[in-house]
């Protein structure tokens, strides 16, 4: 496969979980990645796992000179940048009276201003080198309406979607595509940790949660990471050149819009 033949990458948030599927994925079909985590040990364990196309890179994306370092570096090493994917990003909930302004930043931080200015340093650098490159944000379900113990993760996904609606408009005219994958349930740590949550708010026993949503899935389960990666290689290749700003759904059939 080689639908990504002499093309880099770089995979904030690639260390595990989607990211890392991703990673895979696009390594499969011929690309040099850089997955870049705030988390150096596994990004590093992971980049050796997948191989010798690949990059680790230290990088918090709520650190405007951590953005530069990791954008820089990933340049350095692979000469430019054909694609991102804007995936980092944190969970939180509680009760909309218990909510933090300390816990609020932090998600804001990583899962907006995080994807905003990595999409702004990768622009940057695609607009100077004449790079037609695609830029991917991984939304959620979760950013297309409230839930009553996620307020702060779901108004930052609902902010991913304006954002690529509005990045991918100003941004086509340089060839520069902007477009987002919404997924529904995916399996995997992140989900382990909502578990968690649900566990303490909703009173549930550990795991009853991930069957509850997994059961309710139209399709009859919840996500692999590996289902996401259709939609995330189509996104990165010519065939997506005329869609401009959209975000797709990826998720059995949750949430129709
Ligand atoms: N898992 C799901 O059910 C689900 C559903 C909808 C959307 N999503 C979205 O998909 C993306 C990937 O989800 P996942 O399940 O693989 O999550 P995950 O928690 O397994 O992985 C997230 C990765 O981001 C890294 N990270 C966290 N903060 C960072 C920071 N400040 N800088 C750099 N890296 C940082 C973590 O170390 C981790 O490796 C996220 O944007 C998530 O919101 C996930």
């Amino acid at each position: 496969m080689t639908r990504l033949l002499g093309k880099t990458a770089l995979i904030t948030g690639g260390a595990r979980g989607i990211g890392r599927a991703f990673a895979q994925a696009y390594l499969q079909n011929g690309a040099r990645v850089a997955i870049a985590d705030i988390d150096r040990d596994l990004c590093q364990a992971t980049a050796t796992a997948l191989g010798d196309q690949v990059l680790a890179v230290h990088m918090d994306v709520s650190d405007p000179a951590s953005i530069t370092q990791a954008v820089d570096q990933t340049i350095a090493a692979f000469g430019q940048i054909d694609i991102l994917i804007n995936n980092a990003a944190v969970f939180s909930a509680a009760p909309i009276v218990e909510i933090s302004p300390e816990d609020y930043a932090r998600v804001f931080d990583i899962n907006v201003k995080g994807t905003l200015f990595t999409l702004q340093a990768v622009a940057r650098h695609m607009i100077d080198a004449g790079i037609k490159g695609k830029i991917i944000n991984m939304a959620s379900q979760a950013g297309r309406r409230g839930e009553p113990l996620v307020a702060v993760y779901c108004a930052s996904k609902a902010a991913v979607i304006s954002l690529t609606q509005s990045a991918g408009l100003n941004l086509i005219r340089h060839g520069i595509n902007v477009n987002a994958i919404a997924p529904g349930v995916v399996d995997g740590a992140h989900w382990d940790g909502v578990d968690a949550f649900f566990a303490k708010y909703e009173n549930k026993p550990a795991g009853q949660k991930k069957a509850e949503v997994g059961a309710a899935v139209p399709y009859g389960r919840m996500a692999t990471p590996t289902d996401l990666t259709g939609m995330a290689l189509f996104l990165a290749t010519s065939d997506a050149d005329y869609i401009v700003a959209q975000t797709y759904n990826v998720d059995g059939g949750n949430w129709m819009s």
